[in-house]
């Protein structure tokens, strides 16, 4: 299904926000969350791409290729991208020879996708897919997003095919204490300044704070395990600043 048109505001910097995403230390939960991420991205949609190229120095483009390397599927398998944006990552599994299908709940970040893939709009946690019908999955930078992430664990669990495998991509805290300050420097006080001038302030500003919503490393791997991907596995890239869970689904 393609994504329909939408007119999402171009936010512009200064002005109020188009979107329900509180600002200060405030972080949603529920049914507030969804509507807050949903608004939001449906906001920095139009710039969403260029800001994160500048604001991660293009390294998001090298983690995604990691990512799909080690998702390690044959070409022609089928790949579903969860929280699929603007579609980077269905443009390089497709360039890998696999067959991706997106799903975002933003209308405004399927509008603005570049991708030639299939793309639908709907909830990662509850996806209208039968079980074992998908041989992988991918999710960029969307883990932070979700209401809860068992059931999106769970979610995985049930339609990726035994055999299968996933490949979740997020921003991770740097183990070392003096990269972890120059990162929380960086994360915390230039990237809403960046995302302020470029595009939309609170919405900079959840990125840092949204770090929050993330279990620890070794709760997650356990929720992974224990839904069926026993060999999951957490590494980090680039010094720590970004993690990359893998799993096959026994
Ligand atoms: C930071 S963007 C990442 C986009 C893309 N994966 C990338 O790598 O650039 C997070 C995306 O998650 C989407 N999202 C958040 N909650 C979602 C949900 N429950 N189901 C599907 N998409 C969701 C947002 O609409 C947004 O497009």
């Amino acid at each position: 299904m393609a994504p329909a048109p939408t007119t999402p505001d171009s936010p512009t910097s200064g002005s109020a926000p188009a979107h329900s995403m509180p600002e200060g230390d405030t972080l949603p939960t529920g049914d507030e969350k969804v509507e807050a991420v949903q608004s939001m991205f449906d906001a920095i949609a139009p710039r969403y791409d260029m800001v994160n190229r500048i604001m991660t120095f293009r390294l998001d483009v090298r983690w995604r290729k990691r990512t799909v390397a080690d998702l390690g599927l044959a070409p022609g398998s089928s790949v579903i991208d969860l929280a699929c944006g603007t579609g980077d990552f269905c443009r390089d599994l497709e360039a890998g020879g696999l067959h991706p299908l997106g799903f975002d709940l933003s209308w405004g970040m399927l509008d603005n996708a570049r991708t030639t893939a299939q793309l639908a709009q709907g909830d990662a946690l509850r996806l209208p897919l039968r079980d074992a019908s998908v041989d992988g999955a991918t999710c960029g930078f969307a883990l932070r997003n979700f209401v809860e992430l068992e059931p999106f664990f769970a979610e995985l669990a049930r339609v990726v095919r035994p055999g299968g495998r996933i490949a979740l991509l997020d921003v991770a805290e740097p183990p070392n204490p003096i990269l972890k300050a120059g990162y929380n420097v960086y994360f915390g006080k230039v990237v809403p300044k960046i995302g302020g001038l470029l595009s939309d302030k609170a919405a900079y500003s959840y990125l840092p704070r949204s770090l929050a919503y993330l279990p620890e490393p070794d709760a997650m791997m356990a929720s992974l395990r224990s839904v069926g991907f026993d060999d999951a596995e957490r590494n980090l890239l680039s010094g720590g600043i970004t993690q990359l869970l893998i799993g096959t689904r026994s």
